[in-house]
């Protein structure tokens, strides 16, 4: 259900507002416990968004979170691009263009902070969202594995290896804006 009261399967794309991620959306980020274990780095992010070092967008179905893209502006030996991270589209709402949506309310935020270039990683077995991203004009430079780590709610820490593809896409202009950065 919807804060509307209607199902998630009667979702409209056309209905569906990509906005900044508000301090009220943390808990339905969970998506009724499917990523109550992410509590951690759902929180973190918010608190690097404060900070102006990430942003969190999420794709508003009557007020609640139906899907979520982040972008995250710190640079890193390896990322040396704004990298996005975290993208998701609720299973019932999948492949009716709301990550399209979101990927392109990322893309704008980016070039209107001087940027022409992003990155993301992709599992490798994740095929589905090779094509989605490569659909969208991002392209394979490489490919590395990684972990990262969080705490779950149980005070239990979680390490997680990712064997990825590297993507990038060069942003084309838009606005009429001139980034200023890489
Ligand atoms: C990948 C994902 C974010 C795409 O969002 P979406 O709203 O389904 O995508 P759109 O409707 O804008 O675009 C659909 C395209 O994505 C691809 N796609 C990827 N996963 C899909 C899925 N589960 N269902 C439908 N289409 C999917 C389709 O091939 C489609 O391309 P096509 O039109 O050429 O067939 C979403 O499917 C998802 O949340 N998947 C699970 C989580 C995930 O893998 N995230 C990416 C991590 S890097």
């Amino acid at each position: 259900m919807t804060a509307r009261g209607a199902t998630l399967a009667d979702a409209q794309p056309e209905q569906i507002v990509v906005r900044a991620c508000r301090e009220d959306d943390l808990p339905q980020l969970e998506w009724f416990g499917a990523f109550a274990h992410h509590r951690q780095i759902i929180y973190d992010a918010f608190v690097l968004q404060r900070a102006g070092k990430v942003v969190m967008l999420v794709a508003d179905d009557a007020g609640f979170p139906v899907g979520q893209a982040w972008l995250d502006f710190r640079r890193s030996a390896r990322w040396e691009a704004p990298k996005v991270w975290a993208v998701r589209v609720m299973p019932a709402l999948q492949g009716r263009g709301i990550g399209a949506k979101l990927m392109s309310g990322l893309e704008s935020i980016a070039w209107e902070r001087g940027h022409n270039r992003l990155m993301l990683g992709v599992e490798k077995a994740n095929a589905p969202a090779c094509h989605f991203y490569e659909r969208l004009g991002w392209r394979v430079i490489g490919e590395w594995r990684e972990e990262y780590c969080y705490l779950t709610p149980a005070g239990i820490t979680q390490t997680v290896s990712v064997d990825q593809w590297v993507f990038v896409k060069n942003l084309p202009p838009a606005r009429g804006l001139i980034p200023t950065r890489q």
